[in-house]
């Protein structure tokens, strides 16, 4: 795993945007999976600040969804759809069929899950994948040892569930996630995992001095050359010096 160190959250996110150009630039028709939650925010400003001012052609790129809280529909404020709609999909002006997406407000997941399975399946694979890193290392829903392999429901974990509540204007009960498993994120072309500011500092130093396991889930990009992790230097805290 590659590490890139960046001196604050602006030049970070910017340069996450530009591997996304040049993904772009490489393969028009790639298929990008960006995760929800707040991290990746910057990027897609950086993205529609790019869009406006190169000529990137959005017109044939897709992107799939990583995960997605069960019970919600990708309207409510804070989902991952939501959060994708509102700062990226929307503003680039994407069409419906460029935009594949886990409802976790489906009836029935298993279905659900098979869907994204498929579509996946059918597009070879994921070119270029942008993480996060939630509070205990899991990626995406994939919460410390649980083992899955396509897309999957699973329980969160408990610290998932204490930081929730930032996501979302009104109070919710949340207990599962929707997300890829760890053979199509594993399986994606290229990996990027992006922390940023001091509450990812342990994370980030955990990910570091833990051996490669289920129980850390960020820990297994840790022996992929394909895999880069980039961070700000909040993030990267008293690892600075490494
Ligand atoms: C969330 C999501 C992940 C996200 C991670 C970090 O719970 N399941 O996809 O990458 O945790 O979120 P944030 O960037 O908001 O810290």
């Amino acid at each position: 795993m590659k590490e890139y160190v960046y001196k604050d959250y602006k030049a970070l996110c910017s340069s996450v945007a530009d591997q996304i150009v040049k993904q772009l630039i490489i393969k028009p028709n790639s298929l990008i999976t960006i995760a929800g939650g707040n991290t990746p925010i910057g990027v897609f400003s950086a993205l529609v600040d790019l869009a406006e001012s190169q000529e990137v052609d959005y017109s044939k790129v897709k992107f799939l969804s990583l995960d997605e809280w069960v019970s919600l529909d990708g309207k409510t404020k804070g989902s991952c759809r939501q959060t994708l709609d509102e700062f990226l999909f929307c503003p680039l002006k994407l069409k419906e069929n460029q935009v594949i997406f886990f409802d976790g407000d489906a009836d029935n997941l298993t279905n659900e899950c098979n869907r994204i399975d498929q579509a996946l399946e059918e597009a070879g694979g994921i070119d270029l994948i942008i993480l996060g890193i939630g509070m205990n290392g899991h990626l995406g829903f994939n919460e410390p040892n649980i083992i899955t392999q396509k897309s999957s429901i699973v329980k969160l974990a408990p610290v998932t569930k204490a930081v929730m509540g930032k996501y979302f204007e009104k109070e919710v009960s949340l207990t599962h996630g929707v997300t890829l498993g760890y053979d199509q994120i594993l399986g994606a072309k290229q990996i990027i995992l992006m922390a940023s500011g001091a509450p990812k500092k342990e994370v980030i130093k955990q990910l570091y001095s833990q051996k490669i396991s289920y129980e850390m889930p960020a820990t297994l990009l840790k022996s992929k050359s394909k895999c880069s992790l980039y961070l700000d230097v909040a993030a990267k805290g008293e690892n600075e010096k490494n």
